[in-house]
């Protein structure tokens, strides 16, 4: 093994930076609303049948990918003998630091609202829609500027996750998860009290509990896998980095059931947070999905709350700590392969590429209503489209670039690798595991081709994953 590597020092430091990665925008910010389109309990129930069969193969086949070669995400499938396949690395640090550059502006509006909670609540009560809009540099009388306060507090987000990373895993990584991840837990559990005992949550509460067979269709399944692997940070190599810091005494599959419970557990305490809280507050009309739903809908929710701005506050903060855990995964993931590929100083690495992704992430935040810059795409139900600049950002990494990663992952071990090399891997040091013919069903067969159905149907049929 390679001793310049670092290592995590404890059990619990991988396991909640894991977690942590897992666990961020993604659940709090895109999973309410998807489980209210896709009909509450019955998009629960998918959504949990698509973790157990495809999430949870592909976090092992990643963890166990890191952690048999010891190397960064590109260097795993050379070391492992196959040059032929480093493109899924290749492709898995260029999803990265695409993510990397719109996420860490997301977590800078999110960083603006912890402060405009604080210290303006009335200015968004009054108009929550005109206030996220003005941040974004379209005003209340039409006119559009530079959003210089978003672009601000995203180089300052940046600058947060620059200090954690220079500081190292152990040193920084391991010590902001400790304290980080039990403390989302504690705020996300006051929230679901508050949010569960509003007068009029009850209906909420059902919806997100009732089978609603006819609201179910394909679409629904494939907003589920698509919020799935986004949500598990599967399908961009993180999980290769991560397990490459991991000693071989861990028990992989144990330690991949506790993290995509953990991570599904959050995403469902959110569900039955905000999803309750709206309907007790806005009635189901005026439900809002995206960026609406975290920073525009939620602000009729705290203000029909007594203490509602304390309230926005806190969330706020919740959703800061899960974004800055899972953009740290994003950055040490580049960082790691940059330095061990090309021998970069860290500290200097990290530097260099938080300013690049910084510039990169105006163009997301600029094109999101004050500059008209657009991309391009292609689906067969529309031909060609030029959506706005940011939507094809997101577009590139969530249809394109995560679903290829992880077919290349699971056609690499499905096919080259080999199963049982991942077998052999994970039962080291006397640890068996169970399920392993099931897993090799799972990884060669299944998982490849439901991962290439929804890129095919995404081109095909236009369904929308973002
Ligand atoms: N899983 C994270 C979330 O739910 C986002 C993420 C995706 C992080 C991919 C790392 C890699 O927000």
């Amino acid at each position: 093994m390679d001793n310049n590597r670092a290592q995590w020092s404890s059990k619990l430091g991988f396991i909640l930076a894991a977690a942590g990665s897992a666990i961020g925008l993604g659940n709090i910010w895109k999973f309410p609303g998807r489980a209210f389109e896709g009909g509450g309990g019955s998009f629960l129930l998918i959504y949990l049948f698509i973790v157990i069969f495809l999430g949870m193969p592909l976090m092992l086949t990643e963890l166990s990918l890191g952690r048999a070669s010891q190397t960064n995400i590109v260097g795993t499938f050379k070391k492992l003998g196959h040059r032929g396949y480093s493109w899924v690395g290749w492709l898995g640090a260029a999803g990265a630091f695409f993510i990397t550059c719109y996420y860490s502006h997301v977590g800078g509006w999110v960083l603006r609202y912890v402060f405009s909670y604080a210290l303006e609540p009335a200015e968004i009560y009054q108009n929550p829609l005109g206030y996220f809009y003005n941040m974004l540099g379209l005003h209340p009388d039409g006119t559009t500027s530079i959003p210089w306060t978003a672009l601000l507090f995203a180089a300052a987000f940046l600058f947060l996750n620059a200090i954690i990373i220079i500081r190292g895993v152990e040193g920084g990584i391991e010590k902001f998860n400790k304290i980080g991840m039990p403390a989302l837990f504690l705020l996300l559990l006051i929230l679901l009290v508050r949010s569960i005992t509003l007068p009029g949550a009850g209906e909420g509460v059902r919806y997100m509990l009732t089978l609603d067979l006819e609201k179910v269709s394909i679409n629904t399944f494939f907003s589920a896998l698509g919020q799935a692997f986004y949500s598990l940070s599967i399908g961009m190599a993180i999980l290769i980095t991560y397990g490459s810091y991991l000693s071989k005494e861990e028990d992989l599959p144990r330690n991949t059931a506790l993290i995509c419970g953990m991570d599904t557990l959050v995403a469902f305490l959110a569900g039955f947070i905000i999803v309750p809280a709206v309907f007790a507050t806005l009635g189901r009309g005026e439900i809002g999905k995206g960026g609406g739903f975290a920073f525009v809908s939620l602000a009729g929710v705290f203000e029909g709350m007594p203490g509602g701005s304390l309230f926005g506050v806190l969330f706020y903060l919740l959703l800061l700590f899960a974004a800055l855990t899972s953009c740290i995964s994003l950055i040490e993931s580049v960082v790691a392969f940059l330095t061990e590929q090309f021998g970069w100083k860290r500290k200097w690495t990290t530097i260099v590429l938080c300013l690049v992704m910084f510039l990169i992430g105006c163009l997301y935040t600029c094109t999101q209503a004050a500059v008209p810059l657009k991309g391009i795409w292609f689906d067969g139900v529309n031909g060609i489209t030029y959506p706005p600049l940011c939507d094809f950002m997101e577009y590139l990494t969530d249809r394109l670039i995560i679903p290829l990663c992880a077919l290349g992952c699971c056609i690499f071990v499905g096919w080259v690798w080999k199963p049982e090399s991942v077998i052999a891997e994970i039962e080291q040091n006397g640890i068996r595991f169970r399920l392993a013919k099931v897993y090799t069903v799972l990884i060669r067969f299944i998982a490849p081709a439901a991962i290439l159905a929804i890129l095919l149907l995404s081109f095909i049929s236009g369904v929308t994953l973002s």
